[in-house]
């Protein structure tokens, strides 16, 4: 059995009859130990599809994120999230990422500690990250579509989730957390991208509050970090803008006046929330 296989039938559970599942001697497909030995095969690129929801980012939207994340410029944001993580954890802990998009987080954090499953709604994430995954070594690993509101994953199996930059699902993440477990939410902090923002708009605005924290658990820790970056080239200036919300609700004639830069420089903040479950 591999790292993966024993990650795989300790942690998660068939997603139509919620028995616990086995992964076949051959290693291709995943089988339930229910009755009706539900059957789901690996895909080539080494992760499993147990969604029965929704489609997530676009494929599109995937490949934007992997162009701009490559370049590493989000380093500092993955490196304060693994120091976080490793206050509260020990290296060998099981982490969940939800909503892991193409995985930037998930390797990283794999680098770092014992086992690290990711989960997303969109497959075309889940294939980035698996592929990146394969390419890194990282065995420790497994990848699945599937959505934050009802993850394929036993009760109480995993010393810590990851929720970054994706929906926070309170209720899902404390089912599936261990007792002293903890939930690490990363969000945008109030002058996120500003830098971009200013280029974009005659008038900016701080980001609202977040309105998907949680609110029946105990915050233990919350941290604001922010760091200047300068983005070189149309490409990257573009996959980074693509990755906001400003994409979608941007004028073409504000589009426009980015489209003339080739750097950008701009403040990244983000906010880390960590809760513990009791
Ligand atoms: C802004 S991206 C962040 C991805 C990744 N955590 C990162 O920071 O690079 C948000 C991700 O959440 C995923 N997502 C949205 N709704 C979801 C849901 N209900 N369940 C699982 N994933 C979801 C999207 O497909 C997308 O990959
Ligand atoms: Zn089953």
């Amino acid at each position: 059995m591999t790292g993966r296989d024993e990650i795989i039938s300790k942690i998660i559970k068939c997603p139509v009859c919620s028995e616990g599942v086995y992964v076949s001697e051959d290693g291709k497909s995943l089988f339930c130990r229910g009755a009706r030995r539900h059957c789901f095969d690996f895909s080539a690129d080494g992760y499993i599809n147990l969604s029965r929801q929704g489609t997530g980012d676009s494929k599109e939207a995937i490949n934007a994120r992997r162009l701009f994340l490559s370049g590493d410029y989000y380093l500092p944001i993955a490196q304060k999230i693994c120091e976080t993580v490793k206050k509260y954890v020990p290296t060998d802990a099981t982490i969940l990422d939800a909503g892991c998009g193409e995985g930037y987080y998930t390797n990283k954090l794999a680098e770092n500690f014992g086992a690290v499953l990711g989960f997303d709604l969109s497959k075309f994430g889940v294939s980035a990250a698996a592929r990146s995954a394969k390419r890194q070594g990282l065995e420790n690993t497994f990848y699945s579509t599937g959505s934050v509101f009802e993850l394929p994953v036993r009760d109480s199996s995993v010393d810590c989730v990851v929720n970054i930059f994706a929906p926070c699902a309170e209720d899902e993440y404390m089912r599936v957390l261990r007792e002293g477990g903890v939930l690490v939410v990363v969000g945008a902090g109030k002058n996120h991208l500003m830098g971009l923002k200013t280029v974009l708009y005659d008038t900016t605005y701080e980001n609202g509050d977040r309105a998907d924290l949680p609110t029946k658990i105990a915050l233990t820790e919350h941290l604001t970090e922010s760091f200047e970056m300068e983005v070189c080239g149309r490409d990257r200036i573009d996959s980074l803008f693509s990755m906001t919300p400003y994409y979608w609700r941007t004028s073409e004639a504000d589009k426009d006046k980015l489209r003339k830069i080739d750097t950008l420089k701009t403040e990244v903040e983000f906010e880390i929330y960590v809760y513990r479950k009791v």
